[in-house]
């Protein structure tokens, strides 16, 4: 594609219009790069041994199966905002590798979580752990399934890196924070459930760490990065913690009260799985008996639910998602970059926060 310098992004020049255009001529791009990979090494590995195949297609299903692509339209909108050069290859890599690196915490994040469903269909590990059953293989089916997920997500991790290896050098440091944050966040989502002691500081931690920024800070400031822009991380950086705690309080939200028709995963799992979410956490400060509800067996999801809305708690976390998406948003008044992306960026956090799936 190429770009009129007068539209060209970062400029001031470009209309709406034509910021959607090019972000979404950039989007496509990532989807044609994530298939042209998968396919390449599944062709790669026809050739070594036909079973060899079955662990990319694992993957690659996962990866065609939908998704927001939330990840990459952050980084890539980073990079506009930033001025950044539409025709270079670089981006797109970055948002590819992103979106491929996320794939590999889902499918992680679902043994973690004993989670049967991801994108409407069933996971990664129930499905090879089905598969081991209905053949009558030898050893445990779960374990099986569980042991091929691990390595379907590792390969979609060394895929992300390789791809983010084509980025501009720039995005690296980022990058590699991205990467640990998210697996210790995830270590501390685990270690929070286990312990079950209300901390809300802990919970806002959690939601950061392991989800907001990966999701929205670091891609975002990948993006500015990679268009040389650097003295837009701080902005981006207080926009993106904001948003990037409201898109995991929503998520938080989504499990309690959303429809799993919508989303796409089981609804109630984190009481299931007591996870020291905000919302649980701030509920059993003001109400002891949800504790045992969640921790004794035989609750309902639809009992929790009733005495979570007595508490209130969930118009408190509406609310303060609303003060995140605020504050977000004021981060980037000043921010050296054109209105149109100012209103883009605005409307993303909205779209972030307020999401049904
Ligand atoms: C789900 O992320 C995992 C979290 C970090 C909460 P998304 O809500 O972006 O999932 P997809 O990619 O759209 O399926
Ligand atoms: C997981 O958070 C975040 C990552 C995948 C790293 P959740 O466990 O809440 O995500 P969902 O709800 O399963 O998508
Ligand atoms: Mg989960
Ligand atoms: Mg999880
Ligand atoms: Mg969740």
């Amino acid at each position: 594609m190429t770009t009129d310098v007068t539209s060209r992004p970062g400029t001031g020049q470009e209309s709406a219009a034509s910021m959607r255009r090019i972000t979404d001529d950039l989007l496509q791009r990532v989807e044609d790069r994530l298939r042209s990979f998968l396919s390449a090494e599944r062709a790669r590995y026809a050739e070594v041994e036909e079973r060899a195949v079955v662990a990319v297609d694992a993957l690659s299903d996962l990866v065609a199966s939908g998704g927001k692509r939330i990840r990459p339209a952050f980084c890539i909108t980073g990079c506009l905002a930033a001025g950044g050069d539409p025709d270079d290859p670089g981006i797109v890599a970055a948002a590819a590798g992103l979106e491929m690196l996320h794939v590999s915490a889902l499918i992680h994040d679902d043994v973690l979580d004993d989670s049967g469903q991801r994108r409407g269909k069933p996971t990664v590990h129930t499905v090879f752990s089905e598969r081991h059953a209905s053949r009558g293989w030898q050893g445990e089916s779960r374990r099986f399934g569980e042991g091929v997920a691990i390595l379907v997500g590792d390969l979609a991790l060394v895929y992300s890196e390789e791809l983010v290896s084509q980025a501009p050098s720039a995005v690296r440091a980022e990058w590699h924070q991205l990467r640990s944050e998210l697996t210790v966040g995830q270590y501390l989502d685990v270690a929070a459930a286990a312990e079950f002691s209300v901390d809300p500081r802990l919970s806002r931690l959690i939601a950061l760490i392991k989800s907001g920024r990966y999701t929205i800070h670091r891609p975002l400031v990948m993006g500015a990065s990679a268009a040389g822009r650097a003295d837009l991380a701080a902005a981006f950086a207080e926009y993106g913690e904001a948003v990037g705690e409201a898109f995991q309080l929503r998520d938080d939200l989504l499990d309690a009260f959303g429809n799993s028709a919508e989303t796409g995963k089981p609804a109630g799992l984190d009481f299931t799985q007591h996870k020291m979410t905000l919302l649980l956490g701030w509920a059993m400060q003001r109400d002891e008996r949800i504790r045992s509800l969640i921790t004794e067996p035989g609750h309902t999801p639809a009992e929790v639910r009733r005495r979570l809305l007595d508490t209130g708690v969930p118009e408190d976390v509406e609310r303060h998602i609303a003060g995140l998406v605020e504050r977000g948003c004021a981060a980037i008044a000043d921010a050296a970059i054109a209105p149109v992306w100012r209103n883009e960026l605005t409307d993303m956090a909205v779209r972030a926060a307020y999401r049904n799936k």
